[in-house]
């Protein structure tokens, strides 16, 4: 069950939950009682990577962790309500997630969550860099591509800035790019992978259909067609919602293969490669999702794009300006902060 969930974007194979020897890791889900918050923390439940799952929320997580508490699997689950129990749910996390924040409702852009989100994640981000300085930070709260650099500027406020720990979960845009591809081509999508990067938000989601796996092509007209369909598909779910939020079982379900992607990476695994927005050197914007292989330490390698068709080379150029903007807004706001 849920094998599919572990799949290993870099080459598509479907692949049980891996049972290595050091599946004891501390994960904390910050956000944990949300939309995404618990589903995610379900099936983080079910895995046998996990020792400790630690939910923390400013609501409704003493509910929450009872009921996870119930199933059958190892993980020993342990609800933490509030500010003052922030610090204690995250002693000893290995890998923390935050989910925590506001989603955006129709007619809204990610940037109009800024307002709020910006602060919970410093606050969340700044008890991290005190209480778990060593953990895996992923960051699924929007906008992105503002919160990796926020969370970016609290780790070297407080003398702890490792960039190879800190990951802007884009997890979503590959799981919609490979279903819609495995749609319109006919395939299985748990066998078709396509590297998603950029960032997090409309045209800076970049999907390299060139490098696709298995191979596919498009024609041009198709082509135009697809790339704003996977650029626009957390909006269609907005829409489809109405009012009542946005993707929560799907961004739980790529939050989850994230997570459990870098947890075997930790745990020795070989070969393990995720798409993430990370600090980057591989274009002008300084964070930038392209394919990562990860390890034991997090980020081992960025594997960079890799070869760009002429279309997707303008694609990438043209999200320069409004990802610079989104990562400078998201520093200015903690070099602003008290
Ligand atoms: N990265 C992605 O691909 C992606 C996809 C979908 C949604 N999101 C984002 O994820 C976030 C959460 O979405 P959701 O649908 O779960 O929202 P939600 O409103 O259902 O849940 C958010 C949770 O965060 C909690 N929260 C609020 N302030 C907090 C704080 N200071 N500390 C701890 N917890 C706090 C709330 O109590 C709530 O339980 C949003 O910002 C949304 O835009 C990201």
């Amino acid at each position: 069950m849920f094998s599919r969930i572990a799949r290993p974007a870099s080459h598509g194979l479907i692949r049980g939950l891996s049972t290595t020897a050091q599946a004891n890791a501390r994960v904390a889900v910050l956000g944990a009682s949300g939309g995404i918050g618990q589903p995610l923390s379900l099936l983080l439940k079910n895995s046998p990577l996990i020792s400790n799952l630690t939910l923390y929320d400013i609501a409704h997580t003493p509910g929450v962790a009872a009921d996870l508490s119930h199933i059958e699997t190892r993980a020993k689950v342990t609800g933490y309500l509030g500010a003052e129990q922030l610090p204690e749910s995250l002693k000893g996390a290995d890998v923390v997630v935050i989910p925590a924040g506001v989603p955006r409702k129709p007619g809204m852009t990610r940037d109009d969550l800024f307002t709020t989100n910006a602060s919970i994640v410093a606050t969340l981000t700044e008890a991290c860099a005190k209480h778990c300085p060593e953990a895996m930070i992923c960051i699924i709260s929007n906008p992105v591509n503002s919160t990796i650099p926020i969370t970016s500027e609290v780790f070297k406020k407080h003398g702890v800035y490792n960039p190879n720990h800190i990951f802007g979960v884009t997890t979503l845009d590959i799981v919609r790019a490979n279903t819609f591809v495995a749609e319109l081509k006919g395939l299985d999508p748990a066998r078709v992978n396509v590297p998603v990067v950029g960032g997090h938000a409309g045209k800076t989601i970049i999907p390299l259909i060139s490098q696709s796996t298995p191979k596919v092509e498009f024609p041009q007209d198709q082509l135009e067609a697809l790339i704003p369909r996977i650029q626009d598909a957390g909006t269609e779910v907005v829409k489809a919602k109405a009012g009542a939020g946005s993707a929560t079982l799907s961004m739980a379900y790529a939050g989850a293969r994230f997570v459990f992607s870098l947890l075997d990476a930790m745990n020795g695994k070989e070969g393990v490669i995720e798409c993430s927005f990370v600090r980057s050197e591989e274009t002008e914007s300084p964070y930038f999702s392209t394919p990562l292989l990860l390890g034991k330490n997090g980020i081992e390698k960025n594997l960079g794009l890799g070869k760009l068709t002429a279309f997707e080379e303008k694609l990438v150029s043209e999200a320069m300006g409004e990802l610079k903007a989104s990562i400078k807004k998201g520093e200015d706001f903690i070099k602003s902060r008290k």
